[in-house]
């Protein structure tokens, strides 16, 4: 890879994500993401917006189910084989930076990112946009690697320790009068570059807004 991955700033452009998905035919594994499927399965299904989209499994998953989904990333090549992969399904591919987008307000029953990882000051404003999006009755699902993975030797990570985060952490920047939160640290096993099956945790924040 062309960059040096241990400069954080390279990791929020599209031509860093440009570059590593037009490294392959296929980045991620396809599937939908695992807290995903068990959070939004028993949903009814209404307007969502998926935040760093990739190669749209979330996305394509939530609109089989049903779902209007507006899917964002800021990977032109992401969202090119998202939407060559979706077909007819009702997603809009939207490219967009998200660290200067503003999702609107009140306009989604679910808003999901997913292993959106970004500095912390960065992370917690994007989290108060997406927050501000989710319609009364509606849900924030927040999921990223969990701190704990800095440890776990097979993951390599030692250079995005600060890019890490607890869904506490995300769930102390909602209003308690104004959000039912869920913060979780499930563990699940993957296998690494190797082949080797590695433990890892994630970060899980379910947020539901009150009806009002
Ligand atoms: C670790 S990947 C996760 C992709 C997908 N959510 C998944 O779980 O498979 C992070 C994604 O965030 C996107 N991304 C990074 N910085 C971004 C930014 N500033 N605005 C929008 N998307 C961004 C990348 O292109 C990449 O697709």
């Amino acid at each position: 890879m062309g960059h040096d991955e241990h400069d954080h700033a390279i990791l929020f452009t599209p031509e860093f994500w440009d570059e590593r998905y037009g490294s392959a035919d296929r980045v991620w594994s396809g599937n939908p993401n695992p807290q995903l499927v068990s959070v939004v399965s028993p949903l009814t299904a209404g307007d969502a917006l998926d935040v760093g989209a990739g190669e749209g499994a979330d996305a394509i998953w939530l609109a089989s189910r049903g779902w209007t989904v507006t899917a964002v990333d800021i990977s032109r090549v992401a969202l090119e084989r998202a939407a060559a992969l979706a077909g007819d399904l009702p997603i809009s591919w939207q490219l967009t930076d998200v660290l200067s987008w503003e999702p609107g307000v009140d306009r989604y029953d679910l808003v999901s990112a997913q292993f959106m990882h970004l500095p912390s000051d960065e992370l917690r404003d994007l989290h108060r946009r997406l927050a501000a999006a989710v319609r009364p009755g509606g849900m924030l699902l927040v999921v990223g690697h969990h701190p704990s993975d800095h440890e776990v030797p097979h993951l390599q990570r030692p250079d995005r320790a600060d890019l890490l985060f607890t869904a506490e952490d995300v769930g102390v920047t909602l209003d308690p009068a104004l959000w039912d939160v869920t913060a979780s640290s499930p563990s699940r096993t993957i296998l690494d570059d190797e082949g080797q099956t590695v433990e890892i945790r994630d970060a899980v924040l379910v947020a539901v807004r009150r009806a009002q």
